[in-house]
């Protein structure tokens, strides 16, 4: 056991640090940054179904779920097809509209989620064309589905996922990218810049965990809160919902993602000086917007953790913590801004003493429906 922890103490500390190199194993390959090219056999060999498809509906469950988030976010913004996400547990029990014009991404770590699994055989016997995103090889799910493109991360054995997630988000960045490319949405060169600052990711995950002090520091003042509230808009949206997933997985600690501007719709009321609120700050696109959240949080005495940009002031002002991530491009943030939330759940349920690898009540893959 202590072996195949390779010196961690536990597998999801292990899985945390093994994500530059699944990150990289999961593109190598895949892409040529310097001349703006992306290989996916599964894509390539079928890539009429995607130009042609009318729209494109994830299924998942769990963290593949917010992962499929995120892959909404990233195909429509780049490639412009409509994209819908879907629990795999609602999509096959609500009588769901699907044609031969469809096209269904089944993510899945396991590849054997009975939900999931139901959804696509379901997806299928409406004509609709499958494509799977799975870590296992030669799972139910990828055996399963008519294409598919495997993430490579590796054996996962911590219940709580890490490393799968952001390789779930590594395949679906190359998927919008290809299909932007291809429907003429984004140019070469702006393909290769984009490719270009993607390879630098691996290292900046890498730089970014570096920062487990000062992730230990931030978890040793909140681990006795009884709740917490995690914020993001955008593609960091997904983000906050995977960060609050992470902590009441683990620590059992009440958790809730929100998009940072619902907050004045419910989260608000529950702003007082015991609520720590961990909020992503590092979009350039709506940032004063996240910013004036941020000052409403504050001015109900909320505690602020915030998640910044490499050399911001702004919120390092307000903010009772800041944690600093690399500069990138905004598509590629949520592998970045992931990283602390996963060090921080970790921590806390160490603090705590809970089972961090095989928490009460959950299981690594739902088998049953
Ligand atoms: C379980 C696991 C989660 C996982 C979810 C979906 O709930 O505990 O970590 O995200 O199943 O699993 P899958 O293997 O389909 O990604």
């Amino acid at each position: 056991d202590q072996i195949e922890k390779g010196g961690y103490d536990h597998f999801m500390l292990k899985e945390i640090h093994e994500q530059p190199k699944a990150i990289i194993d999961t593109y190598r390959g895949r892409m040529l940054p310097d001349e703006g090219i992306i290989r996916m056999s599964g894509i390539d060999n079928h890539m009429n179904k995607f130009l042609n498809a009318e729209r494109i509906i994830i299924v998942a469950c769990g963290t593949s779920w917010h992962a499929g988030l995120v892959g909404e976010y990233l195909i429509e913004d780049k490639a412009r097809i409509p994209v819908e996400v879907e629990y795999a547990s609602e999509f096959r029990y609500r009588n769901p509209i699907i044609t031969s014009k469809d096209v269904v991404i089944a993510i899945s770590q396991s590849g054997e989620t009975a939900d999931t699994l139901a959804a696509i055989k379901l997806a299928k016997s409406k004509g609709a064309f499958v494509f799977g995103i799975c870590n296992v090889v030669g799972s139910s799910i990828a055996r399963e589905t008519d294409a598919g493109a495997y993430t490579h991360a590796g054996p996962e054995i911590g219940v709580a996922s890490t490393k799968a997630f952001t390789t779930q988000i590594t395949v679906l960045t190359l998927i919008a990218l290809k299909l932007a490319s291809k429907k003429g949405e984004i140019s070469k060169s702006e393909l290769r810049t984009f490719l270009q600052k993607m390879q630098l990711i691996p290292k900046k995950v890498e730089d970014l965990l570096k920062i487990d002090e000062k992730v230990k520091e931030i978890a040793a003042v909140y681990k006795d809160a009884p709740n917490c509230l995690y914020l993001g808009r955008g593609f960091n949206f997904p983000v906050a919902l995977e960060g609050a997933l992470k902590l009441k997985e683990i620590s059992y600690i009440h958790a809730e993602g929100y998009p940072a501007a619902e907050m004045k719709h419910g989260p608000i009321a529950l702003i007082d000086e015991n609520m720590p609120i961990f909020v992503i700050a590092t979009n350039k696109g709506h940032y004063e917007k996240v910013v004036s959240n941020i000052q409403e949080i504050k001015s109900r005495a909320g505690k602020i953790i915030a998640i910044v940009t490499e050399g911001d002031t702004q919120v390092k002002d307000i903010a009772d913590h800041v944690i600093e991530i690399p500069e990138t491009e905004e598509a590629l943030t949520p592998l970045l801004t992931t990283i602390p939330f996963q060090l921080l759940s970790y921590h806390i349920a160490v603090m705590l003493n809970k089972n961090v690898d095989q928490p009460r009540n959950l299981a690594k893959s739902v088998t049953v429906e």
